[in-house]
């Protein structure tokens, strides 16, 4: 009777072994264990057994159940365990990666204004900010711009009420700077201006300026010019130079448009420059001692330039665009380049 107890354990824990799922190893409980399982049948057949050797197989018979009992527990159990991790595995939804969302990209505008703003923060310059919605106050009267000028115009820009417009140049915020800061002052202002224009391939009626004024004692235009050509090395090439043209701004006397040698060419004459080896980046000047005096400097003390660097024909430049709407299209064809 021993050897049937052990041959039945044997067998059993074999078809243990072998199990793959949680329902085989119940059935297989039964199988041995159940009211009429072979362990039972086993344990009801030790009555005929002699006296005294019934205590002796009982003890091996409940043995073998304990074993059997544990040795089926843990595997249902690791089976379940199992089962439970495929499930969960296989309806597995991670909220945290969704991979197939690209990131988005800096603008190639804004690489170009912060590359700006940098290069101005690293001279000293402090950065200011000023309304895209303006007075005209701020816009024309204070920069010297007179009433009848064409500038003001209702072609040439957005009016919201006769006295308030969409600010048509970053130069407003010269005035607002001047009425609260009293030089030396080095700031900057970069921001978005508006003018009346129906867009084509050189005009949107958004674009971006960044303006720069320097007013302190003894500013003379040879320090507004050795900083442009540094400007312009900065952004160009070392071999960059750039030329002053005369012209007029109300609020600049004498004042001037600035050229950057041509960085496609360096200055021989290429499609992009239209052959003249020169690109105009920016008009500036000296301060008009009407500006100055209008916001509570005094012109006799100090002196000051200007500057409006058009962000966007920068960008255009670094980047060959030859169609200034595009960067305004938001299309992913062109970002994707960046
Ligand atoms: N505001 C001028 C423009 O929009 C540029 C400028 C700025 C000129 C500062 C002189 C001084 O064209």
């Amino acid at each position: 009777m021993k050897q049937k107890i052990v041959d039945l354990v044997e067998s059993t824990k074999a078809k243990i072994d072998k199990a793959i799922s949680a329902k085989e190893l119940t059935d297989l409980k039964v199988e041995v264990l159940g009211k009429s399982g072979e362990l039972t049948l086993i344990l009801r057949g030790l009555k005929d057994l002699p006296e005294a050797d019934r205590p002796i197989m009982g003890k091996v018979v409940n043995e073998a159940r304990v074993a059997l009992e544990k040795a089926i527990g843990s595997k249902i159990g690791e089976l379940e365990r199992k089962e439970l991790n495929e499930k969960l595995m296989s309806e597995r939804i991670d909220i945290t990666i969704d991979n197939k969302r690209e990131l988005g990209k800096i603008h190639p505008l804004n690489a170009i204004k912060r590359k700006a703003i940098n290069f101005f923060v690293s001279m000293g310059f402090i950065v200011t900010d000023s309304p895209e919605i303006e007075t005209t106050y701020y816009n024309f009267d204070m920069l010297n711009i007179p009433f009848d000028h064409p500038a003001r115009e209702m072609q040439d820009t957005f009016f919201v009420t006769d006295k308030i417009i969409l600010r048509t140049q970053t130069s407003s915020g010269q005035v607002r700077t001047m009425e609260k800061v009293k030089p030396p002052i080095k700031m900057i202002s970069p921001g978005r201006v508006f003018r009346s224009d129906e867009a084509d391939a050189t005009h949107t009626p958004c674009f971006h300026q960044l303006e720069g004024l320097v007013v302190d004692k003894g500013i003379t235009m040879c320090d507004l010019k050795g900083m442009l050509a540094s400007f312009a090395k900065h952004f160009f090439s070392e071999n960059s130079s750039v030329r002053f043209r005369p012209s007029h701004f109300p609020f600049t006397e004498p004042s001037v448009e600035v050229d950057a040698s041509c960085p496609h060419c360096g200055g021989k004459g290429c499609n992009v420059c239209k052959g003249t080896g020169w690109i105009e980046i920016l008009g500036a000047g000296m301060v008009n001692r009407r500006v100055l005096s209008g916001c509570g400097i005094d012109p006799d003390v100090y002196t000051g330039f200007a500057f409006g660097v058009g962000l966007d024909r920068i960008t255009a430049i670094c980047h060959g665009i030859n169609d200034a709407r595009v960067p305004f299209e938001g299309d992913i064809r062109f970002l994707k380049q960046f």
